[in-house]
């Protein structure tokens, strides 16, 4: 069954065709990276209209490359929530209309749901699971009984993780988005420079609080004269420490509590190596499974191949949600 993915929940436009939920046939991305970099972060009305200039290339370079006409395609699939409502509406469209005109079914998938299928994509499925999003607009853990069935454990009270090395980056003068730049600074630098450290939640141990880091790494750079590249490096190592040291005490103690099989960890923030090398090394004793880094970023291959275990969607129903989590987990 080969389906067509379209994902442009905020600044990639994206189509891919996958043929039974994990044999990628074609992928196009279209990052809108250069053009926010100016901004310091996604400009939404511009999002929205660079997705309509590059849907359309978009749709017929992903035809072409998978050697496919339309008539070969089974259904149609798009990232109807969460993200940036315009965005999302260009995506929704485009979907609507390539399923009425070719009378093929629509499938609404949810994009952060599929964040965490791209960790399971090509991968062993082996549930109950641990999973973990960290994206630029989510932080949170849920367990997993099977795709589509998920229980909500803990969440971000405040930033989510990417978005809080977005902002860390700012203050460091690196470009958007932030997350790679931090990486690569990390690397030169001692990540015990500085004593930073996440926020706990009241009464609330696995939920996840990134906006005290945030200032605390703000009221230090302000204090640093001169911010040399030497000093830069420390605090992003320190910064990227005092993150993933915090997601690791926290997985550790979600781990306690369920009897999991395996942990699927999705979201642009999984890009990031010294992550993966971490979460690894730390919980040797389980399968740990992460995107293949082209799947780690918003993509339409994840779309199209969590569309395959989504029912269709009556087309009249298909509208955008900016809002994720309610829609995803109990
Ligand atoms: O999942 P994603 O592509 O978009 C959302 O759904 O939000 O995630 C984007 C986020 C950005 O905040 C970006 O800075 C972060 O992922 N990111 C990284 C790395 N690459 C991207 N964070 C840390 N290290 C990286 N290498
Ligand atoms: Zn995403």
């Amino acid at each position: 069954m080969k389906i067509f993915g379209i994902e442009s929940s905020c600044d990639e436009t994206s189509c891919s065709i996958v043929e039974d939920g994990k044999r990628i046939l074609a992928h196009t991305i279209f990052s809108q990276a250069a053009l926010h970099q100016q901004f310091g972060g996604v400009f939404p009305e511009y999002a929205s209209r660079e997705h309509v200039e590059k849907m359309l290339p978009c749709v017929e370079k992903t035809l072409q490359e998978a050697y496919c006409t339309l008539d070969m395609l089974d259904a149609i699939a798009v990232a109807y929530t969460p993200g940036l409502m315009g965005s999302l509406l260009m995506g929704v469209v485009c979907a609507q209309t390539l399923s009425y005109a070719l009378n093929l079914p629509l499938i609404g998938v949810n994009h952060i749901e599929a964040h965490l299928y791209a960790a399971m994509m090509g991968n062993e499925k082996r549930f109950p699971a641990l999973g973990i999003v960290l994206s630029g607009g989510h932080t949170f853990l849920v367990s997993i009984d099977a795709i589509g069935s998920y229980e909500l454990i803990s969440t971000t009270v405040d930033d989510a993780i990417g978005e809080s090395f977005d902002k860390v980056a700012s203050m460091l003068d690196l470009p958007y988005p932030g997350g790679p730049h931090i990486e690569l600074l990390a690397q030169r630098g001692n990540p015990q420079a500085y004593p930073f450290k996440a926020g706990t939640v009241k009464n609330l141990p696995l939920h996840f609080s990134f906006s005290g880091l945030k200032t605390n790494v703000l009221y230090t750079i302000q204090k640093i004269s001169p911010l040399t590249e030497e000093v830069k490096g420390d605090i992003a190592a320190s910064f990227q420490r005092a993150a993933f040291d915090d997601l690791c005490k926290k997985i550790g103690l979600a781990l306690h509590s369920g009897q999991y099989q395996a942990i699927y960890c999705g979201g642009g923030v999984t890009m990031n190596t010294a992550l993966r090398e971490q979460l690894a090394s730390t919980f040797s004793n389980i399968p740990c499974y992460f995107p293949s880094k082209n799947l780690s970023l918003d993509n339409a291959a994840m779309i199209a191949g969590l569309a395959y275990h989504k029912p269709a969607t009556p087309i009249e129903l298909l509208t955008p949600n900016p809002r994720a989590l309610k829609t995803l987990v109990k």
